[in-house]
């Protein structure tokens, strides 16, 4: 199975896809997680993409489709995906299909869209940190650390992403307008869109995800 999750910067993308993928056993491919990992590493993919990311940018699509194609070509992914943040433009979308129609995948099952308030998004964003070294998501009102500033899974430092600076995510947001909304007419028209209310605690989106989910699943 094959699913996409679309919306704006801090809409709960990760946070949810993190979840169903442990219910579903699906892996979590975050093509945000996948650069930043590049970042630390110091690769080269890391050392083109390091400014582009710091902006608020896009990554060229070239790039981006070689990093997904190389991603879903590992076992763990033979079985389906949760796509945490690719495709992102039209060109991405559709050089995704012909990736998933000359595949295993085949095609996309189900487009999961978060629809989130603006001034929600940016409270979200300016309060969240990550860990520096194994990268999951925190944040300081709604989902703390148990103990300062560190990752109660690997103890790793929590730090605020360089790109969740308000101005930066003020360019995010016009960025996510610009190039990625017309994506939610795109899978409309295509009848794979499924709206969620983003709003809300993170277990009440999720339930509202998995309903989703569970839908598709029994389809
Ligand atoms: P990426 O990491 O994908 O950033 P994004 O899409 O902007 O999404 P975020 O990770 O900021 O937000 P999210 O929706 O996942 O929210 P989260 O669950 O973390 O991409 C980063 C950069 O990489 C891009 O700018 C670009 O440069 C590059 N890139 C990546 N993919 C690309 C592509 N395909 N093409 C080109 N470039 C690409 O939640 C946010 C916060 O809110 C967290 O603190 C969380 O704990 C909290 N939270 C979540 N849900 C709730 C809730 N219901 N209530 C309260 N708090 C909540």
């Amino acid at each position: 199975m094959l699913v996409v999750f679309l919306g704006p910067p801090g809409a709960g993308k990760g946070t949810q896809a993190g979840r169903l993928s442990a219910k579903y056993g699906l892996p979590q491919v975050s093509t945000g997680d996948m650069l930043r990992e590049a970042v630390a590493a110091g690769s080269e993919l890391g050392r083109r993409v390091q400014s582009i990311m710091d902006a608020g940018e896009l990554v060229d699509d070239a790039t981006m489709e070689a990093v997904v194609e190389e991603r879903l070509r590992q076992p763990d992914a033979h079985g389906g995906a949760i796509m945490d943040g690719y495709p992102r433009t039209r060109v991405q979308a559709e050089s995704f299909e012909r990736l998933l129609a000359s595949g295993r995948h085949g095609a996309v099952d189900l487009v999961l869209f978060l629809e989130v308030a603006e001034e929600t998004l940016v409270q979200r964003l300016s309060h969240r940190r990550a860990c520096s070294q194994c990268n999951a998501n925190y944040h300081l009102e709604f989902k703390p650390p148990a103990t300062g500033g560190t990752c109660d899974r690997c103890g790793g430092t929590l730090v605020q992403r360089e790109d969740d600076r308000e101005e930066v995510v003020r360019d995010r947001l016009a960025v996510y307008r610009t190039a990625t909304q017309p994506l939610v007419s795109y899978y409309r028209t295509r009848g794979l869109l499924y709206e969620i209310d983003g709003a809300g605690s993170i277990d009440e989106v999720f339930s509202r995800a998995d309903a989703a989910m569970a839908g598709a699943v029994s389809a």
